[in-house]
């Protein structure tokens, strides 16, 4: 693979809980990388911002602590590291008490070519007093931008309560609403699949393709996790991560690969998707929630021994299975299935389109029918694609048929680091390219259908069905997509 680094204007990045673990594992390490990579250098500022007191050099530590921590060995360099921290500057401040608000601004260049951006890597209760301060200092302009992240609101309401909060201040195309999951290069690589070839988008429909399976699957638990307990797997992965992949594999070829063309194709499907309420949502949707059991090798606990003692009893769910179904014209009866959960016997996240019986069988059928294609789209880890096609058994014996994969490992492919999903996405907004991120009425939408599903659940009088750690979920999981006469794609592992 040979990557095109191409450098960014020069930037003042505001990190606002500079200290927290997102800063930590995730952003720190994605901009080490980028600026490694040349992408940006010593013209740029990254300047964290955060209620603890710690002066320049206190922060320039945690920096150098988080590389060490969560950058792969191989790419730590102290040569690096060094010019890299000496971009990083602190500016303590309490964002609810104006007095502290000063600071910033002696850090912040008025250059109007210096791309200004502020990441709110805090609670979403302080991004309204966050974004007015901004504008009440006058640190606020019209082409600087504002990045937000989940937990954006747990229903509906919320969400527009927090979006109008951010938006009394910053216009739509000034936000920038992450998903990480759009930042992965094997989603990004779905665009490209299906966009970039002419061989599946002809038969991307319900005439050719039986059903989709997503799963998203993870050998992690939850419980020691105290936003978990309130968020649950529907709100913590569906809402967001899997519902992105769904559009992504259903949507109509936007008209280009502009922000605005592909959101609003990501919208329809959106707007598409079946509800689920009420009574249907005990046919058509399972939930789960770990027992102790055994997970690569080693016993691990139920997540209600993981809680603490005040949540005990809780009924958050750790599992969701879910059949969704997108109510137009080219996916009328091709049922969704997706799953995700903690505990499952392993990360694995992919996507299967599992296309239709051929029409007619020329072979013999005592050799066994001639099984239907399926396309295995790997997001992680193993990242790759393969088209399970079925071709002749070699050699003598008669016309035996085989089912044989078509395998594009990328590992195996290329050569190259996979950059992680956070280091496209923190230059993007430099860039000011919005397409990996979220519009706010496509996050509408998404917790318009997930709010009654939630609703249901919280209304039934049972609670989710138990599973034991390193199991694929509960039983009624299984059961979801037998009873339609298909299976989970049993190679997954
Ligand atoms: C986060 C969820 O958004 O995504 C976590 O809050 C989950 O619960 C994580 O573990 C999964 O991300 P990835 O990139 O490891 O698949």
């Amino acid at each position: 693979m040979s990557s095109r680094i191409i450098p960014v204007q020069p930037f003042d990045y505001v990190v606002f809980g500079a200290t927290g673990d997102l800063t930590k594992r995730k952003l720190i390490p994605a901009l080490y990388h980028r600026f490694m990579d040349g992408q940006f250098d010593e013209q740029s500022r990254i300047i964290g911002v955060s209620r603890s007191k710690l002066s320049d050099a206190e922060f320039q530590t945690l920096v150098r602590d988080s590389i060490k921590s969560f950058v792969e060995k191989a790419y730590q360099d102290d040569k690096t590291t060094e010019r890299f921290v000496s971009v990083c500057s602190y500016v303590a401040n309490d964002v609810t008490d104006e007095s502290n608000w000063g600071d910033l601004g002696k850090n912040l260049r008025s250059d109007p070519k210096i791309i200004r951006a502020f990441y709110l890597a805090i609670a979403p209760d302080l991004f309204g007093p966050t974004c007015e301060y901004i504008q009440k200092k006058k640190y606020y302009r019209r082409d600087a931008r504002v990045v937000i992240e989940k937990p954006l609101g747990h229903d509906l309401a919320s969400s527009i309560a927090i979006n109008d909060e951010v938006s009394k201040i910053f216009k739509e195309d000034q936000v920038y609403r992450i998903d990480h999951y759009l930042g992965k290069e094997t989603v990004q690589n779905l665009l490209a699949l299906r966009f970039a070839n002419i061989l599946f988008e002809p038969i991307w429909n319900s005439a050719h393709i039986d059903h989709v399976q997503i799963t998203v699957a993870e050998s992690v638990g939850a419980g020691t996790r105290g936003y978990y307990d309130e968020s649950g797997a529907l709100r913590d992965m569906v809402q967001n991560h899997i519902i992105q992949l769904l559009c992504l594999v259903a949507m109509e070829p936007p008209a280009s690969d502009d922000a605005n063309a592909l959101r609003d194709e990501k919208l329809k499907v959106l707007r598409s998707l079946k509800p689920i309420s009420g009574q249907e949502v005990s046919k058509l949707t399972v939930r789960g929630q770990y027992r102790a059991g055994s997970v690569d090798g080693g016993a691990v606990a139920s997540y209600q021994d993981e809680l603490p003692a005040e949540k005990k009893g809780s009924r958050t769910e750790t599992f969701v299975a879910i059949k969704a179904e997108i109510e137009n014209w080219r996916w009328a009866g091709v049922p969704f299935y997706i799953r995700t959960g903690k505990r499952l016997p392993s990360r694995a996240s992919e996507i299967v389109i599992q296309f239709r019986n051929i029409p007619h069988s020329i072979f013999d059928h005592a050799e066994g029918a001639p099984r239907a294609n399926r396309l295995v789209i790997r997001i992680q880890p193993d990242e790759g694609v393969k088209l399970f096609l079925m071709i002749k058994d070699p050699g003598p014996g008669g016309m035996r048929l085989r089912e044989v994969p078509l395998n594009l490992s990328f590992a195996q492919t290329f050569t190259e680091r996979t950059p992680e999903a956070y280091e496209r996405l923190l230059l993007d907004v430099i860039r000011g390219q919005q397409s990996l991120f979220m519009r706010r009425d496509e996050l509408e939408a998404a917790w318009t259908w997930i709010d009654p599903i939630r609703e249901a659940w919280n209304s039934a009088t049972d609670a989710p069905q138990q599973y034991m750690s390193g199991t694929w979920g509960p039983t009624a999981a299984i059961a979801l997509i037998e009873r339609d006469g298909r299976t989970w794609h049993e190679d997954i592992n």
